[in-house]
């Protein structure tokens, strides 16, 4: 196998705490992250996570099995906080032995930190602030991903650019940190390795990859669109905080606005509760990520996407992919210690 030693001794901490050959993680991303592309993104060396989303625990169960079946490396898997069945699906996890479990979604409940931990896996967290990140590293968080704006999929207000330049100084010696949102070259990995992370988490310059399952015409808006076509979901009513999305723009964009309406007229009319609120436009947008990634509908589903989607220009295999994003890593990195 080719050798990037440049790349993988700044990857060195990550690399082993992941027990993969890179410290590249494939994001979860709901229906796409399944398992093909999660086998194929380990097998290629990277580290893969299933997006278990809204699946039952039987579902997660038969998931990790099939995957288990195309590798035998290690892979993560992503579980969402507020899913009403987050327990059991911690047990499933546990069962199989998986060793990382990524908790997305909101702020994890303590005893989900600890029932991970108590199955002798990894508990790996997302933190939209510096003092949040610090507290559960403290409390038990063996691993952070910072995830900036210009990311696919629900996102933060900010850019990875500064939660990079906040968090890595006061974290990244004495914790790993990986960060994720708007990568699409090696030369960015590099960039955030030698700013001091462990590692990087890409999703949008995956997910149109030869092994990833989504339809052919998920795939081909991917490879149109420019950066400024992934744009983030507005919120129509203060009342209701929903967390945006970003998604490449159609008719599906506007049909998330008529959604907000119709479950801010249900809170205004009494007939839901806030948490009911939310999980509706979660389901909302599960639905319409499916019709997408699975059917292929491209107008009225939701094409989420980061705005790396401008690098994405067809489809390749992950092991293709990963290879190229290494080398230009190694690539400016050597040009950096030339000078
Ligand atoms: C289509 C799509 C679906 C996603 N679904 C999820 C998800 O279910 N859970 C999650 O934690 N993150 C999800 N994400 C975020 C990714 O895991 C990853 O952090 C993100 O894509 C990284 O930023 P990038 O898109 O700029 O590479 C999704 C992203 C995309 C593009």
């Amino acid at each position: 196998m080719t050798s990037y030693p440049k790349t993988s001794a700044l990857m060195a901490r990550g690399s082993e705490f992941l027990g993969s050959e890179y410290a590249i993680l494939c994001g979860a991303m709901s229906w796409v992250s399944e398992r093909n592309l999660v086998s194929a993104i380990s097998n290629a060396g990277g580290f893969g996570v299933i997006a278990c989303g809204a699946m039952t625990p039987d579902l997660l169960d038969t998931e990790i099995s099939e995957t288990k079946k195309l590798t035998d490396k290690p892979f993560g898997v992503n579980l969402i906080t507020m899913h009403p069945q987050l327990m059991e699906l911690i047990d499933v996890c546990g069962k199989h032995g998986v060793g990382h479990v990524v908790l997305a979604g909101g702020i994890p409940p303590k005893d989900s930190v600890e029932a991970i931990k108590a199955h002798g896996a990894r508990v790996l967290v997302f933190a939209p602030t510096l003092a949040l990140a610090k507290k559960l590293l403290r409390s038990g968080a063996d691993a952070l991903v910072i995830e900036g704006n210009e990311a696919g999929g629900h996102i933060g207000p900010v850019a990875t650019s500064i939660l990079a330049q906040e968090f890595l100084p006061e974290l990244a010696e004495d914790f790993i940190v990986f960060v994720a949102g708007g990568i699409g070259t090696g030369d960015m990995i590099a960039a955030y390795l030698e700013m001091g992370a462990a590692g990087v988490q890409l999703g949008t310059r995956f997910a149109c990859a030869t092994e990833s399952i989504a339809h052919p015409d998920f795939k081909k808006a991917f490879f149109r669109a420019k950066a400024r076509d992934a744009e983030t979901s507005v919120q129509v009513d203060p009342r209701l905080p929903v967390i945006p999305v970003r998604a490449l723009k159609n008719k599906g964009t506007e049909a998330f606005t008529a959604k907000q309406r119709e479950v801010a007229q249900l809170l205004d009319e009494g007939k839901v509760d806030m948490a009911e609120a939310q999980l509706q436009i979660e389901h909302f947008w599960a639905g319409a990520l499916r019709r997408a990634v699975i059917d292929g509908d491209v107008e009225g589903g939701s094409l989420m996407a980061g705005q790396s989607v401008s690098l994405v220009k067809e489809e390749e295999p992950v092991a293709e992919i990963i290879a190229r994003l290494m080398e230009e890593s190694e690539a400016a990195l050597t040009r950096r210690n030339r000078l």
